[in-house]
This record gives structure tokens, sequence and C-alpha cells, in this order.
């Protein structure tokens, strides 16, 4: 996998703590990954935490502003990549990549062989970038689910 470029803008990632929480929820709004507030309780990621503690990352500048996000997960089987963020204006400065460099390279440390992400189709910008840090498209996979879509 290409190796990204270093964080830009004098930021750093670093593992998400609960004192985020309400600057996380804000990028996620801006960034439509969730519909409300009320739909991710500070609990509810509290445990993902738990579960998997070095894979939750944030980046933050030297404001102490919350710029991107991105969320790993391992379940033994597999690697995931959700909550892939960058604040509108921090884009395309490489950030997003760095921060999928980090959580793959956490992930493989933490057995994964397999990583996977869920990306919308028409999400161009999302798809460009998987895409050129070597991920390919699973055309032949439908997404089932169970519950709210
Ligand atoms: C997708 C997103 C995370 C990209 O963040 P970013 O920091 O701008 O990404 P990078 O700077 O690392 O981009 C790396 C490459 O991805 C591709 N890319 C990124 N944004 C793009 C865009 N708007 N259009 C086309 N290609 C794009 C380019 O190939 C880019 O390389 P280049 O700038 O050298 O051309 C950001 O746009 C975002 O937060 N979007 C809203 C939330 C979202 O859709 N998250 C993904 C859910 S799956």
């Amino acid at each position: 996998m290409m190796m990204a470029d270093s964080v830009p803008y004098n930021a750093r990632i670093r593992e998400f703590k609960l004192s985020d929480y309400d600057r996380v929820i804000s990028l996620w709004l801006e960034c439509n990954l969730i519909r409300s507030k009320e739909s991710l309780s500070k609990e509810m990621l509290r445990i993902e935490t738990e579960r998997n503690p070095r894979l939750f990352l944030v980046c933050e500048d030297s404001s102490g502003r919350i710029i991107g996000t991105v969320v790993g997960a391992w379940d033994g089987w597999r690697g995931w990549i959700y909550k892939l963020a960058v604040t509108k204006d921090y884009r395309r400065g490489g950030l997003a990549s760095r921060l999928v460099d980090e959580v793959t390279n956490r992930l493989r440390q933490s057995g994964a062989q397999i990583i996977r992400g869920y990306v919308k189709k028409e999400n161009d910008a999302s798809l460009s970038l998987f895409a050129k840090l070597g991920f390919t498209r699973m055309d032949d996979v439908v997404l089932v689910t169970l519950g709210r879509q």
C-alpha cells in the first residue's frame, strides 16, 4: 500500500478521548456521517473505544480543533474502516490518506489481513481516495441490513 504524506498543517493524529465527544460529533454531522447527535451517544463511543482501544483516531490541529477522524474495527475476521472524515477547509491536503494509512497499520498489527470499508456508490471523493491507496472495489457484493438503513 502507498504511504501517505505526513500530517499537514501542524496537526497530529492521536487516539480518541471521551472529552473529544462533542467535537467529533460536530465533525460527523458536518460530513453527513450521522443524522443526529442522539444517534450516537457518548456511552456508545465509550464502549467502542473499550472494544478497539487503539483504532479510534482523531486528528487535532494546533488550536485543538478536531479536523479529522477514522474508526477501525477488528472483529477477529476482518478489519473494517468507519467514520473517515475531514473537515471541509482541510480537505485535499492528504489528511484522510494519512488517517487511513495509520488505521490500516494498526489493524494489521491487530492481525487483520483483509481490510474493508463501506463507501456509498455516489461518493466519488471517497472512492477515489481508497482507489489511490490501493483498495479495490468489490462490485460483486451487495450490502444487506436488518434495521434502519
Ligand atoms: C472523503 C474525504 C474523507 C477525503 O478527505 P481528504 O483529506 O480531502 O482526502 P485526501 O486529501 O487524503 O485525498 C487523497 C486523494 O483522494 C482523492 N480525492 C479526495 N477528495 C476528492 C474529491 N473531492 N474529488 C475527487 N477525488 C478526491 C484524490 O485522488 C486525492 O488525491 P489528490 O488530492 O492528490 O488528487 C473527505 O472529502 C470527507 O470527509 N468527505 C465527507 C465524509 C465522507 O464522505 N467520508 C467517507 C465515508 S466512506
